[in-house]
């Protein structure tokens, strides 16, 4: 059931430019995480260097007894079939049409014969909504296509650890909402461990077990998702509600000027926004991951703001929740 992931100390840089440093944190076993931040602060940058594609500075990256920035070749590319990898721009082929692209890493990495491999290609490209697409190239479908596309080929080798970058950037709401759902559901089903990097503020409110946030070359904070929302560091409060008056500006960093003046001003930062209740699986099952709404904030004492846990439909997620819980059990077991 998915693998734990312990960062520690991670640095990079590209020449004199220091990208982040002294990266530390651990993504728990089959839990969904998000890494949040500005465009620009090396978010791709962090992806590659978990699966290994980029070398740190210095620092570990932990799976299991194995680290990953001093493997061994050999080790390395096998260590890496633990990953289903899908990269901001899908990565796909453009000569190759979807079946062929995504049944690539099955050619690439496994001996199954031809039909072994066209039942999971068909199997993964069902799962998620790309049955009929088999024959269509990459240029000749829409970019949300594409991204699940990249998805199914990041899923055919069973991984453990699932990572997404941006599967929302270039999206509309709507299918931002379908991929994010997606997202839920297949670790409802796989129990893989799930980083997705991203710049939408709404998706990490939403999506994940926990939040971490890279401003400035370092990770601001990383933990569980209610932590997060509840904080009053600052740069969190002002990157996860979306506020203009903070330390980040609309583009990127504000000037120092901008910051005094706005100090001058006397901003409030203002009170905290209703934090919203997490997306849950499709079918309503639980996540074997899955934490209760408010559990987060009732063991550290915080009560949440008025309208917390409140979903579209008005239901409130802290009264449902024990009667919910009380109607399914878990989805269980491993694969
Ligand atoms: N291979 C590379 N060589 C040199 N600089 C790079 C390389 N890859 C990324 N960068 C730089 O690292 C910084 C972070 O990039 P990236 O990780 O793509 O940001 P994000 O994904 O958060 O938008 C950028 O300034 C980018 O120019
Ligand atoms: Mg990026």
């Amino acid at each position: 059931m998915g693998v734990e992931i312990r960062v520690d100390g991670l640095t990079k840089s590209f020449g004199r430019q220091v990208i982040w440093e002294d990266v530390t944190l651990t993504l728990p076993a089959g839990e969904i995480s998000v890494l949040l931040g500005p465009s620009g602060t090396g978010k791709s940058v962090f992806l590659k260097t978990l699966v290994g594609l980029l070398k740190p500075d210095r620092g570990h990256c932990w799976i299991g007894d194995r680290d990953m920035p001093h493997l061994r070749e050999h080790d390395l590319y096998e260590t890496r079939k633990l990953f289903g990898v899908l990269f901001q721009d899908g990565a796909l082929f453009g000569s190759m049409n979807l079946f062929d692209n995504i049944a690539f890493p099955l050619r690439e990495h496994t001996k199954k014969s031809e039909s072994a491999v066209k039942k999971i290609v068909m199997e993964k490209m069902e799962m998620v909504g790309l049955l009929g697409a088999e024959r269509k190239l990459p240029g000749e479908i829409s970019g949300g296509m594409r991204k699940r596309a990249g998805l199914a080929r990041a899923l055919v080798l069973d991984p453990e650890i699932i990572l997404c970058d941006e599967p929302d950037s270039g999206l509309d709401p709507v299918r931002t909402a379908y991929l994010n759902q997606l997202i839920v559901d297949l670790n409802a089903e796989t129990h893989a461990t799930v980083l997705i990097v991203t710049h939408d503020i709404n998706t990490a409110r939403t999506v994940p077990d926990n939040i971490g946030l890279l401003f400035r070359r370092e990770l601001v904070m990383f933990g569980p998702r209610e932590m997060l929302l509840s904080s009053d560091e600052p740069v969190v409060r002002q990157f996860l509600n979306a506020r203009k008056v903070g330390p980040i500006g609309m583009s990127e960093e504000k000037d120092v000027s901008e910051l005094e003046a706005e100090a001058r001003m006397g901003h409030d930062p203002g009170v905290l926004p209703p934090i919203p209740p997490q997306l849950m699986t499709g079918d309503g099952r639980l996540r074997t991951t899955q934490r209760a709404p408010g559990e987060w904030l009732r063991a550290n004492g915080i009560v949440p703001p008025p309208g917390s846990f409140v979903d579209e439909a008005g239901r409130n997620w802290l009264e449902e929740w024990p009667r919910y819980v009380a109607e399914r059990t878990p989805v269980g077991g491993g694969r």
